[in-house]
């Protein structure tokens, strides 16, 4: 999961005697297993970030629902052009606006979103007393941004798959990450609840965690840089960058090895990424 929802659960709720589990949850049978007495919130991100696994929606939120849970979903990467976990049963979508439905890197904001006027009431209630409401400059960018996300999500579509099939067979690449690839575990059931398979893509070179840093450092086109979703492509290393407060064992173990990349794959001419990515793996790797 991203790993700033693991540090509000972890270091900001836990003081507050909130207690959390962390599971597979591409495994429905482990996230039953986790379910205590006392449970009250299963969260589910997916595509997750950084993996790009894929979790079951509507097979979570019957569980979460069986034992009197709520069910939310972190849609950030995925947006409601591509998915809209509401209708798939979960009680509560949660949205970085700040990344796809902004758009254009260019505002920061997060939304709540439900379909159950009793929540809304008590999320309306938190919201108006500790002040998480946006300024309307904020709401404007986002809103001005949800105009052209159908177009932008396209592009960012076909730009992914098209760049995550020509990492698949490059030579220096050892795996790719991308839930449109007929070869992701997720693959089918990403077919089923999502329209498409997003813009986000993760891939791992051949490589030494130094080599990669020096790889995604030579690009010019993308731009080394956290954060996604926007116009522009972003490429970052999530062992020394995003995931680098992740002890070193506990990341690799989870999957998030020295020379994985993750990349937002932008609105360009798929073809000067394609260049990009080349020149700087000639660059950084030789
Ligand atoms: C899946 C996911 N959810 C939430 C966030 C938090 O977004 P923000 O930066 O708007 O707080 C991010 C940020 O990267 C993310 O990737």
């Amino acid at each position: 999961m991203y790993g700033g929802t693991h540090r509000i659960f972890t270091q900001v709720y836990e003081q507050y005697d909130l207690e959390f589990d962390f599971v597979d949850m591409t495994d429905l049978g482990e996230t039953e297993a986790a379910i205590r007495e006392t449970t009250e919130l299963v969260w589910v991100e997916t595509p997750t970030n950084p993996l790009l696994n894929i979790v079951d929606v509507a097979g979570t939120a019957d569980i979460a629902h069986e034992y009197d849970a709520l069910c939310a979903v972190d849609n950030t990467f995925a947006t409601p052009y591509l998915q809209r976990p509401l209708d798939l049963g979960a009680d509560i979508v949660a949205h970085s606006l700040t990344k796809y439905m902004g758009g254009h890197s260019d505002v920061v904001g997060g939304a709540l979103v439900m379909n159950d006027a009793d929540l809304d009431d008590r999320f309306g209630f938190y919201q108006n007393s500790v002040g998480a409401t946006p300024g309307p400059h904020e709401c404007f960018l986002v809103l001005r941004g949800t105009k052209t996300l159908p177009v932008r999500m396209d592009r960012h579509c076909d730009n992914a798959r098209e760049l995550a099939t020509w990492l698949q067979n490059h030579e220096n690449v050892n795996r790719v990450y991308y839930p449109g690839l007929e070869s992701h575990p997720g693959h089918d059931l990403a077919a089923e609840q999502m329209d498409d398979f997003g813009g986000m893509i993760s891939f791992e070179l051949d490589a030494s965690l130094e080599e990669t840093a020096e790889v995604v450092s030579e690009t010019e086109v993308f731009t080394l840089a956290e954060s996604l979703g926007g116009v522009e492509s972003l490429i970052e290393q999530p062992a020394t960058m995003t995931h680098a407060a992740i002890p070193k064992e506990e990341r690799i173990a989870a999957g998030l090895r020295d020379g994985l990349i993750r990349a937002s794959i932008g609105i360009e001419h798929v073809d000067d990424l394609k260049a990009d990515l080349e020149q700087a793996f000639e660059a950084g790797l030789n």
